[in-house]
């Protein structure tokens, strides 16, 4: 028999626990694994056990009580991404389902597989996260509502998985316009490189990601260090391509060869290199920084504007500018 508990009558053990995204709780399925609620003193507390159908009410009540977060145990993070998986490709394929409701779900499926992956990146969860990136490159690819609607959502705090995604999002939605000839193989084989491209910055010590101001030289040294820390741990992992290959090493690289980790100059930096640092430089703009506050699209694509002759690609940023458009 399966249930569903008045969160506050049953504290859980000290497991521990991993947040989900409500919204990746598909209506009428059934829950893959046991799922709790953190409350305010951080306790967490038996919601739903594996096997009950997760229907409206359930997500009504937790709307109306403002939780939109839920967690499972650690131990089960294979089972929920499994079911992530399966599930968001359903939904992508699924012809009835609105846009909106699709791009929804693969943003939050996105945020919490690459949240995992942040936290902990053994090859299982990496190998777990290319394929939640391939139907989400695949709804980019196939549906500009749904796509329109993904950049809507991308979010704007600091952290790395949140960049990550929208980075991952906004190349594959520019490579999808610069490459219309590409059939859905060769841009699939993209996704990996563009929300992976920062994997690297898990060896990062958390205090330089975070620091609130300028990195000293030694910082900015070990700062430098994550696109080769990245594409070791893709490697390791046995998911590296080509074109993850040039991604994750070449992201930092500027036309100006002011960039790192090889300082290439203009005509040796890879065109799929140039479009995961147009985005990222793009997301560092208007996301909420440690030591900056987030400028709006405007404000960003103006700036960036003003940097072509130097540094930014006149065509590819043109091209960038037509994402946003209503
Ligand atoms: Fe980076």
């Amino acid at each position: 028999m399966t249930t569903a508990m008045a969160a506050d009558t049953a504290p859980a053990s000290q497991d521990k626990y991993l947040p989900i995204s409500l919204e990746c709780l598909q209506p009428e399925r059934q829950a893959p694994c046991d799922l709790f609620i953190r409350n305010r003193e951080g306790c967490f507390l038996f919601f739903a056990q594996k096997g009950l159908a997760f229907d409206a009410s359930h997500r009504q009540r937790l709307v109306a009580n403002g939780i939109s977060i839920l967690h499972i145990r650690d131990e089960d993070s294979q089972l929920y991404f499994d079911y992530l998986k399966d599930e968001i490709t359903a939904l992508v394929r699924n012809p009835s389902c609105r846009p909106e409701k699709k791009a929804a779900a693969v943003h939050s499926a996105c945020q919490d597989i690459l949240a995992r992956v942040t936290a902990d990146p053994r090859a299982a969860f990496i190998g777990q996260a290319c394929e939640i990136i391939t139907p989400t490159v695949d709804l980019i690819v196939s549906d500009d509502s749904a796509t329109k609607h993904l950049i809507q959502l991308t979010a704007y705090d600091h952290y790395t998985y949140t960049h990550s995604t929208n980075v991952g999002i906004f190349s594959i939605a520019l490579a999808r316009l610069l490459y219309r000839n590409h059939s859905m193989g060769e841009l699939r084989r993209l996704g990996a490189g563009f929300f992976l491209h920062d994997l690297g910055k898990c060896r990062t010590p958390i205090e330089i990601l975070n620091k609130p101001g300028k990195l000293d030289p030694e910082e900015w040294q070990v700062m430098q260090r994550h696109p080769q820390e990245g594409h070791t741990m893709l490697e390791e992992a046995g998911y590296m391509t080509k074109e993850a290959q040039i991604i994750l090493l070449q992201h930092h690289e500027r036309d100006d060869a002011k960039g790192y980790p090889f300082g290439l100059g203009r005509d040796d930096i890879h065109p799929l290199a140039r479009i995961c640092r147009l985005a990222d430089v793009y997301d560092a703009i208007t996301s909420d920084r440690p030591y900056s506050k987030r400028k709006s699209t405007f404000e960003a694509l103006k700036l960036m504007r003003e940097q072509i002759v130097t540094d930014i690609d006149e065509k590819l940023f043109t091209h960038f500018v037509r994402l946003f458009h209503a």
